[in-house]
């Protein structure tokens, strides 16, 4: 035989020598939630070992992370029922928790990466990421309150605004406002192809911002699509985007892959509250070994990502796994 594919995996130090792929704790992107309220921290039942933090106990999570030297964090807010409408105003008001808590992490740890997240469901009474008329979503209306919303994250001190929503246009909306106010620095790192998934449901039951009639299917694209992915890319470089982000990450690898093989942007993945649970619940059940995370989170980078937004950020340092 004159080739034996396992010489190269006869020893540790040789197995380690030809390891194409890496993971390292600066890819990674930690979403955390907030809630109002002090001294806070609840657990998402569907997402063990994942809170809601009050702002103070925000601040020490941050600083127990950058302690592990993880630097970068994406905030989602819980907002209380009685604050949505229809037009989410509360997610642009002065003073609000979301704001509040971006200007803390940021006043308080000036070297954390903080990403923002602008859709309109943690804020609509609808559940929607868009204005709801008639049952239709409307798009053009919907950029205009994204617009408020970005700037209002960008003067809190948001280093990359992550714009979730999926509507038509509004990374180049969004560039534009952020421009024109002063804010040609903050990175606009965007849901480039974000599928309507069931993957997604820990992540609203932590929020309470799951739609309240009807679905996603109008603005998130299909699952069964991937050409379609390369069509929102194209966009998203054209207007401006910094990042482009595939969402899930798991069931949509082959999506990470085709957009980094066809673009020069960095590809970011989106490891959902879906998943998480999912390997979480298998484990805790002893089905499967912990190993998996770490498999799981390997598989990102094989298929071209380059940051990875994912729930055991925290844990896969803490356990020594990535450094
Ligand atoms: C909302 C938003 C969602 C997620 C991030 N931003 C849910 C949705 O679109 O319904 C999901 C994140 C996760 O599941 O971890 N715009």
């Amino acid at each position: 035989m004159l080739h034996r594919p396992r010489r190269n995996r006869k020893s540790a130090v040789i197995r380690d020598m030809i390891q194409e792929n890496h993971l390292f704790a600066s890819n990674l992107i930690f979403p955390l939630f907030i809630v109002d309220g002090e001294n806070q921290k609840v657990e998402v039942s569907s997402m063990p070992g994942i809170y809601r933090y009050s702002i103070d106990n925000l601040l020490r999570e941050v600083e127990s992370c950058m302690n592990l030297g993880l630097n970068a964090f994406d905030l989602f807010p819980a907002v209380e029922e009685s604050l949505k409408d229809k037009y989410a105003t509360e997610s642009y008001k002065k003073g609000t928790l979301y704001l509040r808590a971006i200007e803390a992490v940021k006043k308080n740890f000036p070297e954390a990466c903080v990403v923002t997240d602008v859709a309109m469901d943690p804020y609509s009474s609808d559940g929607h990421d868009g204005i709801v008329e008639n049952g239709e979503i409307l798009n053009d209306e919907t950029l205009e309150v994204l617009g408020k919303m970005a700037l209002a994250h960008a003067e809190s001190g948001a280093d990359i605004i992550a714009p979730s929503d999926m509507m038509d246009g509004r990374i180049g909306y969004l560039r534009t406002v952020l421009d024109e106010n002063g804010f040609s620095n903050v990175s606009l790192m965007s849901y480039t192809a974000k599928y309507a998934s069931a993957f997604y449901g820990p992540f609203r039951d932590a929020l309470g911002s799951a739609p309240k009639k009807g679905d996603k299917k109008t603005y998130q694209m299909n699952p069964a699509n991937s050409k379609e992915a390369l069509i929102e890319a194209q966009l998203d470089s054209q207007e401006g985007a910094d990042f482009l982000m595939v969402k899930p990450g798991l069931p949509y690898l082959d999506v990470i892959r085709l957009l980094a093989d066809n673009f020069d942007l960095p590809i970011a993945a989106y490891n959902v509250s879906g998943e998480y649970a999912m390997l979480k619940a298998a484990i805790s059940n002893g089905w499967l070994s912990e190993q998996v995370i770490l498999e799981t989170l390997m598989s990102f980078k094989r298929a071209g990502a380059t940051s990875i937004l994912t729930y055991h950020a925290k844990e896969v340092i803490e356990k020594g796994w990535v450094k």
